[in-house]
């Protein structure tokens, strides 16, 4: 049973390796019985879970202050409470809550996944707010969310409603790991002491964004990537968000995270009730490593619509043609990737409207008056004649100034009475919490889909929200920035429950909107507009930490970068992204036969790992990726699939020898190509030498070494 009841209003959560205790206490000051978080580590057995429940209060008491928010699941703006809040609410003028236990109820869900949920009512006003705990019997992700309804006539307005809190067991010290970024340098790992106060990771831009991904983990500071304890919290949410870690100054850790920004207020009406998205917990004793591969299998179990498929290897024209999209480019690069072994064709931004550059024609989905007189039909039926699946790009979320649709709706952009409407990129962000433009949205992707039988959607959003107002709504125009995001997801689900081969892809201006809310009905994402292999090692290693490689949409483009100008072997470049979902982006007629020939067959190379890459357990290797030698290893079942990277020709630094992990040390292992056979121990203790891994060479020398696990145990003779 994942959710036990203990002794009364107590419950322990148990997943296949950790234990979650929850436990109703009274406030000896107050009376209020408030859930707190009695346990969050290893897991425990029933009588153990049963002492840690009943274990007093552990916190801090001084004559100055007793905190009751010290462990509460959900700590409110109220009563001797002094940190951030993780719910905050007015009735009226008085902000302030203070609510106390009223029941609970566990509910079977169905799958191995069972749900409990804690009520929770105020003193005063019919406020109620469940507290839910999701669990199941597959993966060591304990979900939480929360729910508030207004029973009563009297106004009420949220300014705060957190998905859930989570306390971190006691330590001598703490250490913090997130990612931080900007436009084509996303994903940058972070790792650092803990400081005592707040640390806040926070979108205020409507979208995920570059800047922070919603995720922190907290270690003691000794973790590594092998071996340690580590707790993770993450939020599946791809509008505004914002992820407070508070390091108190009497000791002890918690992370409270939610939906929305600091200042923004959701007036309720009566009866209305708000549900946050889900905030994501996860206890590893694995060191870093196991933590994301955690995290990946509970994506590929709970969270993407297609996990078991293999993604495609696709070509993508942006870098090649930019807004030049015409039948005849289009068509010669799609016969080339076609013969290089390219199974999806993707045609980018400039196909619609009048679209020649940035400033004009978002909103105008109709082909290209001038390009495409006669429509897609021709191009896309001689694309799916070479073999290939087909997609188009589109920016629903945005319109430009210039465009059919702004002059006929000027009110179906964001604004604010008396404010300016700052446009980025020359567009401006469409007001997508409106019923009418989420429908106008839907009406026209699912003409498109229908009419030209599209297999993909690269579903690009290229600006954050500015002026963000809703002038009709007035005094819940705050709901803007849940809604827009909620009929963002409602489109794609329809679109998906409509066209079930319909496959799409998260893009925002690059890696803007990559979180577990958009990977629920997306298939891949795009991390970055950068495609230099080097950069890409480091916004890979970010991405890994959390999210699978199977939805980590790769690049091989021009050299020298069109970016950064650095030039870089082919070779180099397609290792880097055969370490995701492989995609082609380079102006193809410019690539010599010689590199056709180099790139037809590592795609065929590719196609062989595939399963291993894109489904498989990954393990980061030694090295910091981009910057010395690193290495990548993905092992499905039999299968080993390593691939090495030395960007210095001159690395006499670090280990000699590459030592792999995750295999059997009892089995013995072929190399493919050599036919050399390897006991799993050797490999894991000794290593293997690559020659991409020798310390002298050229610059960016890269390998792919692949293994098969031919007897199970060395014990049997090797024939
Ligand atoms: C930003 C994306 O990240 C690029 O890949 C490309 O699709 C452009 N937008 C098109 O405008």
């Amino acid at each position: 049973m994942p959710v036990t009841p203990l002794d009364d209003h107590q419950w322990a959560i148990t997943t296949p390796a950790s234990t979650y205790v929850i436990a109703v206490e009274i406030d000896p000051l107050t009376g209020e019985a408030t859930p707190r978080q009695k346990y969050w580590g290893p897991r425990l057995p029933a009588e153990a879970a049963r002492q840690v429940a009943a274990s007093g209060a552990r916190r801090h008491v001084s004559s100055f202050s007793t905190p009751a928010e010290v462990e509460e699941l959900l700590p409110v703006d109220g009563g001797t409470r002094w940190s951030a809040p993780s719910l905050q609410v007015a009735f009226g003028h008085v902000r302030s809550l203070e609510p106390s236990f009223a029941g609970a109820s566990v509910h079977d869900e169905g799958d191995g996944a069972q749900r409990l949920d804690l009520l929770l009512v105020d003193a005063h006003h019919p406020f109620e707010i469940v507290l839910s705990v999701r669990v199941r019997d597959d993966t060591d992700v304990i979900e939480r969310w929360t729910t508030v309804r207004h029973r009563s006539d009297a106004e009420v307005t949220v300014t705060r409603l957190d998905s859930g809190n989570w306390f971190v067991p006691d330590a001598a010290s703490y250490r913090y790991s997130g990612v931080f970024g900007a436009w084509a340098e996303e994903l940058q790992l972070q790792r650092g002491p803990l400081p005592v106060g707040e640390l806040v990771f926070t979108s205020r831009q409507g979208v995920t964004s570059h800047t922070a991904n919603p995720w922190v983990m907290i270690d003691d500071g000794a973790a590594t990537e092998e071996h340690g304890e580590v707790w993770g919290v993450a939020l599946a949410w791809s509008g505004s968000w914002r992820l407070t870690t508070t390091h108190r100054p009497e000791g002890g850790v918690c992370v409270s995270g939610g939906f929305g920004h600091d200042g923004l207020r959701w007036t309720l009406a009566p009866g209305e009730e708000l549900v946050s998205p889900a905030a994501l917990g996860l206890y590893s004793a694995g060191g870093f490593g196991a933590a994301s591969r955690s995290w990946h299998e509970y994506a590929r179990r709970h969270v993407l619509p297609t996990a078991r498929e293999e993604r495609p290897v696709l070509y993508n024209s942006w870098e090649a043609t930019t807004f030049a999209v015409t039948e005849a480019h289009q068509l010669e690069l799609a016969k080339i990737a076609a013969g290089l072994g390219v199974e999806l064709f993707v045609i980018d931004d400039g196909w619609f409207g009048g679209r020649d550059d940035d400033t004009t024609s978002l909103g105008d989905w109709w082909p290209h008056r001038e390009r495409f007189p006669d429509g897609l039909r021709r191009l896309l039926d001689g694309i799916r004649d070479t073999g290939m699946r087909v997609g188009l790009w589109v920016e629903p979320e945005c319109v430009s100034r210039d465009s059919d649709l702004y002059r006929a709706h000027p009110d179906w952009a964001l604004h604010m009475t008396h404010r300016r409407r700052d446009e980025k990129r020359g567009q401006l962000v469409l007001n997508f919490a409106r019923d009418d433009v989420r429908d106008w949205a839907f009406g026209w992707l699912d003409r498109l889909v229908t009419e030209l039988d599209l297999d993909y959607f690269k579903w690009d959003m290229n600006r954050p929200f500015t002026q963000a107002g809703w002038p009709e709504r007035e005094a819940e125009q705050d709901r803007v920035w849940i809604e827009h995001t909620r009929n963002v997801y409602r489109v794609m689900d329809l679109l998906r429950e409509r066209h079930p081969r319909l496959r799409i892809e998260s893009c925002s201006g690059g890696g803007g909107r990559i979180d577990f809310g958009i990977m629920r009905r997306t298939d891949e994402v795009w991390p970055s507009d950068n495609t230099d292999a080097r950069d890409r090692q480091t916004v890979q290693h970010g991405f890994s930490q959390l999210y699978p490689a199977g939805t980590m949409s790769a690049w091989v483009t021009d050299s020298p970068n069109p970016t950064t100008r650095r030039a870089m072997p082919l070779r180099y470049r397609f290792h880097v992204a055969m370490a995701g979902v492989l995609g082609i982006g380079g102006n193809l007629p410019e690539w010599t036969s010689g590199e056709l020939a180099e790139a037809a067959e590592l795609i065929a190379q590719y196609k062989e790992i595939r399963p291993v890459v894109q489904h498989g357990r990954q393990y980061r290797l030694a090295g910091t990726p981009g910057q010395e030698r690193s290495a990548v290893q993905y092992v499905l079942d039999d299968r080993v699939v390593v691939l090495v990277y030395n960007p210095l020709g001159n690395a006499k630094r670090g280990p000699r020898h590459l030592r792999l992990t995750g295999l059997d040390p009892d089995a013995l292992y072929e190399m493919t190509g050599d036919g050399s056979r390897w006991h799993g121990s050797v490999l894991m203790s000794a290593g293997i030498r690559p020659a991409a891994w020798e310390p002298i060479g050229a610059d960016h020398r890269s390998e792919l070494v692949v293994f098969r696990k031919v007897r199970t145990s060395v014990a049997e003779p090797v024939p």
